[in-house]
């Protein structure tokens, strides 16, 4: 099939959030909080026509249910666009049982907690340099000039991909996310252009073998047979979309919190890196915050919380929408530095699982660790906007502050 640059929807603004949802609607970054928790006291699973039928659930246990239902819904779709788009495997997020396990099991070693763990100076050294890039300026953007780099840095060690292609890298995420879903001919484009890339290196490593992820898998085997190219190369178009802006969107949406509740910060460096408060802060960032929203594909006839859905339809899988479901979380519109019981969906929950949190926690912990330290009073500069991306990953693209140094 051939895609043209007409293959783009064109999309008036949600005014009915309930009924006619859309992720990449321009108030949706900013507002999602206030969006999920609207719907939700109106009904546990909203729905949309504007990508063919798709829903919305807000609660805990409509996702919980969708997220531990592989039989009814399937990985192949993990997010919600034109359902006539080219699509492109990304094993193991966008495979199903029984294929998923061998996948998983091939690229999970290399995020185990010890090599995670082994990290961690790398990582603090690395966000000092950035702290020590705006020695003598007054104002910065913490996104642009801080937590856009530090899970590059992170990925590009774990896997061995060039750190110098970084911008590259935004490039392809900006556009997967945010243009893709409605335009044919930017999803094309962008995988076109990963697969030729990402070939390259992987045939690099074939020649010139190396002791990183890269290498690894150029020589994928499961269960003694090679696995097929474009699933090798799928695997690390994954690390590439699932590993950078996920981060960086979790690390700006918690500076960004912090620079407007100073007397957090100075309850967070008033105690050592170690002392279990940075965790707890940390965890709950990732609760009230929490970035990313999957899909499925309905492929039987199936109802979730007494809505009807169809084998065709799509679903978001809306991880941070139950986050905030005060069915789930004491308080859960209230956000507690030292919440002691926090059992957030923010990596997934089910056989889907991030398989890379341990190193998110890593680099958000020692993020937020060396920039508060370096700028305990720094605020929004309220004479600028922050702006956030919309859609599968949430989180602020660019946050002006000033340093109050
Ligand atoms: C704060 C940062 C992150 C968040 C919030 C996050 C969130 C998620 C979520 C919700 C899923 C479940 C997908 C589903 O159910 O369809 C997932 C899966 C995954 N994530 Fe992350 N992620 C983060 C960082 C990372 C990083 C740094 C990596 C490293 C490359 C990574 C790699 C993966 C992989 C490989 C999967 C697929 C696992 C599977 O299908 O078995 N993620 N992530």
């Amino acid at each position: 099939m051939a895609y043209g640059t007409n293959d783009r929807i064109e999309s008036a603004p949600v005014t009915d959030w309930v009924n006619d949802w859309d992720w990449l609607d321009d108030g949706w970054g900013e507002n999602a909080i206030d969006i999920w928790n609207n719907v939700r006291e109106q009904c546990p699973v909203g729905s949309t026509e504007r990508y063919g039928r798709a829903f919305m659930p807000v609660t805990m246990q409509a996702v919980r249910d969708i997220a531990n239902n592989t039989e009814d819904f399937s990985s192949i779709w993990v997010a919600v666009g034109r359902p006539d788009a080219p699509r492109s495997p990304a094993p193991p997020i966008t495979s199903d049982p029984p294929d998923h396990h061998g996948h998983r099991r091939l690229i999970l070693p290399a995020f185990n907690p010890k090599a995670i763990a082994e990290l961690e100076q790398e990582m603090r050294d690395y966000c000092r340099k950035l702290i020590k890039d705006l020695d003598g300026m007054d104002v910065a953007d913490a996104a642009v000039q801080y937590t856009q780099h530090i899970p590059v840095h992170g990925i590009c060690i774990i896997t061995g991909l060039p750190e110098e292609d970084a911008d590259l890298f935004r490039m392809w995420i900006y556009k997967n996310f945010q243009l893709a879903p409605k335009d044919n001919a930017v999803r094309l484009e962008v995988m076109t252009e990963m697969t030729q890339y990402i070939s390259a290196i992987l045939k690099d490593r074939l020649e010139n073998p190396k002791d990183d992820l890269l290498t690894l898998v150029a020589n994928a085997e499961i269960d003694g047979k090679e696995v097929d190219w474009n699933i090798k190369v799928g695997y690390i178009r994954l690390q590439i979309v699932a590993g950078i802006d996920t981060t960086w969107s979790a690390i700006g949406s918690g500076l960004w919190h912090f620079a407007q509740h100073n007397d957090e910060v100075q309850r967070l460096i008033a105690v050592p890196n170690e002392d279990p408060l940075w965790q707890t802060a940390n965890e709950e960032v990732l609760r009230y915050y929490a970035p990313v929203t999957m899909a499925r594909k309905v492929v039987n006839d199936v109802e979730i919380a007494g809505c009807p859905m169809h084998a065709g339809d799509q679903t978001l899988v809306t991880f941070p929408a139950a986050n905030h479901d005060p069915e789930a979380f004491e308080d859960a519109h209230i956000f507690k530095l030292d919440r002691q019981d926090n059992r957030h969906v923010a990596f997934g929950l089910g056989i889907h699982r991030c398989a890379g949190s341990n190193l998110a926690r890593l680099e958000m912990l020692v993020g937020f660790q060396e920039w508060l330290r370096a700028f305990p009073n720094y605020s929004l500069d309220t004479s600028k906007k922050t702006t956030w991306a919309n859609g599968q990953v949430r989180g602020p693209r660019e946050i002006p502050v000033l340093l109050n140094r």
